[in-house]
């Protein structure tokens, strides 16, 4: 069975990887990778990190690139691929324009989809935009669902999708995180190099949605600036993403505090050891929400909703919003209440135990040998 893998930007990589690598040792399939580039450094990091070279490259990156840009070239740019490999199955990860596009590209060429992180849905179709109508998208043009939890699995059947599309298998971020975080790691940036994990508070910061620019964004980094200005043994480090537009508000409003420091993005080991060693997070990221639970570290979630309400419910997540006070009121209280602070440090995660990739394996040469 020829598979080609396909993904675009920082977290479908670090959740694909692990399975492309999977796919690359197993004997009984010939696997094809396809990246978009939809990032180029934040992608390339993980590239690195994981040993994968890409079969194509479609490079599509330009600086403030706009939605319509990137669904534009990965489609052209996959048409040429996608004619050259006439692969069995094109797997595709999650929820971003890269996701959806090469979707639609390989549907055009009547190539079998396989949709891995399938269901998440906030049914709202501004919010995460425009991540939530590229999943549900993506779902429609789909032959096979890879759903991470069995809520995911629900939503696809109210959606109407048949029950034996739909493969259980938990979050390859798990084990992702599992094959990068038992790794002895020491911090080579400076700032991480020489900081007081002892005897500091260190708050990890990730802050990038497109719906979270302007306004939103504002609120968070002001809230962020108060707790830093308002605890003096907090240390906040924030992994700035390098989209122009983060950037300049994140600097513009945070860069002037002693006791916050922004750095570039960090490659997934060097994070993970950083979240591993960090007191509590905030973050309007996806892939954090699922990563944290694995680690025990509470997560402030900067955003009005969420599609992954499993970290909710085992109380390792909670929805803090997008206004400036109540941002600041739930990160003090993680500082000053231990019994709050314990409650949500539980080391048990919802989202699987590092077999998603061997699952879905399984499950593809299911596909392969029904011919399903
Ligand atoms: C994209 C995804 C989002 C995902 C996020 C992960 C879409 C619509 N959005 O959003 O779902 O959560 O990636 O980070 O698919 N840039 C660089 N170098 C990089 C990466 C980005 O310079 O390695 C800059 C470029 O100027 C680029 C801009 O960031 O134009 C925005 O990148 P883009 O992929 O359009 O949007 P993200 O907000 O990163
Ligand atoms: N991450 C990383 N380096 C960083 C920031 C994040 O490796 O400097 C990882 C993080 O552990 C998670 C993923 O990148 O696995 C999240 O990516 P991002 O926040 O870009 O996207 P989202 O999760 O919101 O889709």
């Amino acid at each position: 069975m020829k598979v080609m893998s396909v993904f675009g930007t920082r977290p479908e990589a670090i959740k694909m990887a692990p399975l492309v690598k999977k796919l690359e040792a197993a004997k009984d399939f010939e696997s094809v990778l396809c990246v978009t580039a939809q990032h180029r450094e934040m992608l390339d990091q993980v590239l690195d990190l994981f040993e994968l070279t890409p079969d194509h490259d479609l490079n599509i990156m330009k600086p403030n690139q706009t939605l319509s840009m990137i669904t534009a070239g990965v489609l052209t740019g996959m048409e040429t691929v996608l004619e050259k490999e006439k692969p069995d199955i094109v797997l595709v990860h999650g929820d971003t324009s890269t996701t959806f596009s090469t979707a639609l590209a390989a549907f055009y060429q009547k190539i079998p989809v396989g949709h891995v992180e399938a269901g998440l849905r906030t049914y709202d179709m501004y919010s995460p935009f425009p991540e939530e109508v590229n999943r549900v998208l993506t779902g429609h043009l789909a032959s096979v669902h890879f759903a991470p939890t069995v809520k995911n699995r629900d939503n696809l059947l109210k959606e109407g999708v048949a029950e034996d599309k739909i493969y259980i298998t938990g979050n390859t971020v798990v084990d992702a995180l599992l094959n990068v975080a038992g790794k002895p790691y020491e911090f080579e940036d400076d700032i991480l190099k020489n900081m007081d994990f002892e005897n500091k508070r260190v708050i990890l910061v990730t802050c990038h949605r497109r719906e979270n620019l302007g306004e939103y964004m504002m609120n968070i980094f002001s809230a962020i600036r108060d707790i830093a200005q308002e605890f003096n043994d907090v240390e906040v480090v924030y992994p700035v993403h390098l989209n122009p537009k983060v950037r300049e508000l994140a600097g513009s409003i945070l860069s002037g505090c002693e006791n916050v420091h922004l750095i570039d993005p960090l490659s997934y080991q060097p994070f993970v050891n950083l979240m591993a060693k960090s007191y509590f997070v905030i973050t309007d990221s996806g892939g954090m929400q699922e990563e944290a639970p694995s680690l025990g570290k509470p997560v402030l979630v900067v955003r009005r909703e969420t599609e992954r309400p499993e970290a909710l419910a085992a109380g390792t997540v909670k929805l803090a919003g997008v206004e400036r006070e109540t941002i600041a009121a739930m990160a003090r209280e993680l500082l000053t209440d231990a019994a709050e602070y314990a409650k949500m440090s539980k080391a048990s995660n919802p989202y699987g135990d590092g077999t998603a990739c061997d699952k879905i394996l399984e499950a593809l040469r299911g596909v392969r040998d029904t011919g399903r």
